[in-house]
């Protein structure tokens, strides 16, 4: 994976008539030190998520269950990623616009991330973000 780009990537699947397994450590799926994992269920219908960017976080995003959309601004254009597969992760490098949508009933959004919760990590007003990417 090329750094500071979004990459839509293959987590390692080993399939078992008893049951798929699938998993991510640093090195394999993941190029940063995981410091927190949080996961998101029990949207309600047509709720979005997210909408806003992270000055230092990276993050992995993984549809555990169901499907959502991940729709992310770089500073000139937007991208909808369609996550619909428990072996499909999105890298998402800092500083991304990023909301989830489209949630179906029962999905699981998994997102592991590079830094611990850090309120003055986020920026919440996307003209402040625009202007940042700017510089
Ligand atoms: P937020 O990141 O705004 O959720 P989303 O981007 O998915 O809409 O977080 C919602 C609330 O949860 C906010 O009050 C902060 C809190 N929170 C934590 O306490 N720890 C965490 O690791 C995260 C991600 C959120």
């Amino acid at each position: 994976m090329e750094e500071n780009k979004v990459a839509l990537f293959d987590i390692p699947r080993i399939l078992d008539v008893r049951g798929n397994l699938s998993f991510i450590e640093k090195g394999i799926g993941l190029r940063f030190d995981m410091k927190r994992v949080y996961w998101i269920y029990d949207v309600p219908g047509g709720e979005i998520r997210g909408s806003h960017a992270f000055i230092e976080q990276e993050e992995v995003i993984v549809a555990l269950s169901g499907s959502f959309d991940v729709v992310l601004h770089d500073g000139e254009a937007e991208n909808r990623f369609s996550l619909n597969r428990s072996y499909k992760g999105l890298y998402i490098p800092r500083m991304y616009w990023r909301r989830m949508e489209n949630f179906s009933t029962n999905s699981v959004c998994l997102v592991m991330a590079s830094t611990r919760y850090r309120e003055d990590d986020y920026i919440k007003d996307f003209e402040l973000f625009l202007k940042m990417k700017k510089g």
